[in-house]
């Protein structure tokens, strides 16, 4: 709902950005400056549940919720003191709002909320994949639109088309597990820890190219969807059949990895194509891995077309990517009133034009 107390200009403030929609409480704070958002960015800080939820293999919300709570207000006073600022400098606040575990996102829309309210400024509630998507625009010579942006997270793998800040069109989805599930769960299967993503990484470096090969699913045929829950039942059979040595399973993660990699890259360079730009951007916390990186700059250096990465810390959930896209729709004049809602699942493509 739009009110009218606050016009479309740029924040009078910081705007306070704030992430709970999973394992990782996220705060930032940032000045708005259009043109290079990074240099705005004044302070960051993050707390990740990691060892929380270790024991149990995977998030569990109710503790996620809790630790959130918990976490929340001294990230806030942690990242205010950073930035030199009291909470009265505030100009803005941005929370996530969805997609993400509800209990979670209900800590910070209502912390977010509160803070707002009691301020008397503008708050507005953030995509978390919008998110992610804006996250390179932090760094020195910001994309700018049109790209397309492969967003590649634990939750989800999406092709999108970005014809402007806001209008996003779906060019591809994955049909089941993401990209970030598959190497988590790939990582458990082979009996690594939780998170099982970049500790899968990491062992790949250990393995040897070409001792296993794995095919790389949905490329033979035509369209920009991901499907990656065969791949991980090839790697599970290799794995049972194998000597499960710690080589063994290096020389898995490594032939993993390049089947991961190499399908997102060849779903990339089609969807470049699709649309006729020559900029793609990756986010998300797949985006961190090194593999991944190298092959696509080598690719783009190639085939003539520009890759866009946030660095390694704005990869993974964080509250600086959730403070920029909401700072973009606040300096326009978006906000929504001082109700608190969350959205579990949230289509992407919905959201207004900023
Ligand atoms: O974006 P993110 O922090 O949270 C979600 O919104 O899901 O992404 C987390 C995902 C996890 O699945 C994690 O295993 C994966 O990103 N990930 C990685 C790496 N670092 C994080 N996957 C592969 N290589 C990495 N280096
Ligand atoms: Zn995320």
């Amino acid at each position: 709902m739009h009110n009218k107390e606050f016009s479309k200009t740029a924040p009078r403030g910081p705007v306070l950005g704030i992430e709970t929609s999973c394992d990782e409480t996220g705060v930032a704070l940032l000045r708005w400056e259009p043109e290079t958002p990074g240099r705005g960015l004044l302070a960051h800080t993050l707390y990740s549940q990691i060892k929380l939820h270790a024991d149990y293999g995977g998030v569990v919300p109710e503790l996620a919720s809790r630790d959130h709570v918990r976490k929340l207000l001294p990230l806030i006073r942690e990242a205010l003191g950073e930035a030199g600022l009291g909470v009265q400098d505030l100009g803005g606040v941005a929370y996530t709002a969805g997609p993400g575990l509800v209990g979670a996102l209900l800590v910070g829309a209502s912390v977010g909320r509160a803070l707002a309210w009691a301020l008397g400024v503008p708050a507005i509630g953030v995509h978390h994949m919008e998110g992610h998507l804006l996250a390179p625009l932090l760094e020195d010579d910001p994309p700018k639109p049109p790209f397309v942006a492969l967003l590649v997270s634990g939750g989800h793998s999406m092709l999108v088309q970005v014809k402007a800040i806001g209008e996003y069109t779906l060019l591809g989805d994955t049909l089941d597990d993401a990209a970030g599930e598959a190497f988590d769960k790939t990582a458990k299967m082979m009996g690594l820890p939780y998170p099982g993503g970049p500790v899968l990484a990491k062992l790949a470096e250990q393995g040897r190219h070409g001792v296993f090969h794995f095919a790389r699913p949905m490329t033979q045929r035509p369209g920009l969807d991901f499907s990656f829950s065969g791949l991980k039942t090839q790697v599970l059979l290799a794995w049972q059949q194998s000597d499960q040595s710690e080589q063994t399973r290096a020389d898995i993660a490594r032939a993993f990895e390049e089947a991961i990699v190499d399908t997102l890259i060849i779903k990339c360079r089609r969807a470049l194509q699709t649309s006729g730009t020559h900029r793609l951007v990756i986010a998300g916390g797949v985006g961190a891995n090194r593999r991944l990186r190298a092959e696509l700059a080598a690719a783009g250096a190639k085939d003539d077309f520009r890759v866009y990465f946030p660095r390694l810390d704005f990869c993974t959930d964080n509250g600086a990517m959730i403070a920029l896209a909401g700072a973009i729709r606040l300096a326009s004049g978006q906000h929504q009133d001082a109700s608190v809602h969350v959205y579990p699942r949230w289509d992407l493509q919905t959201l207004p034009a900023a």
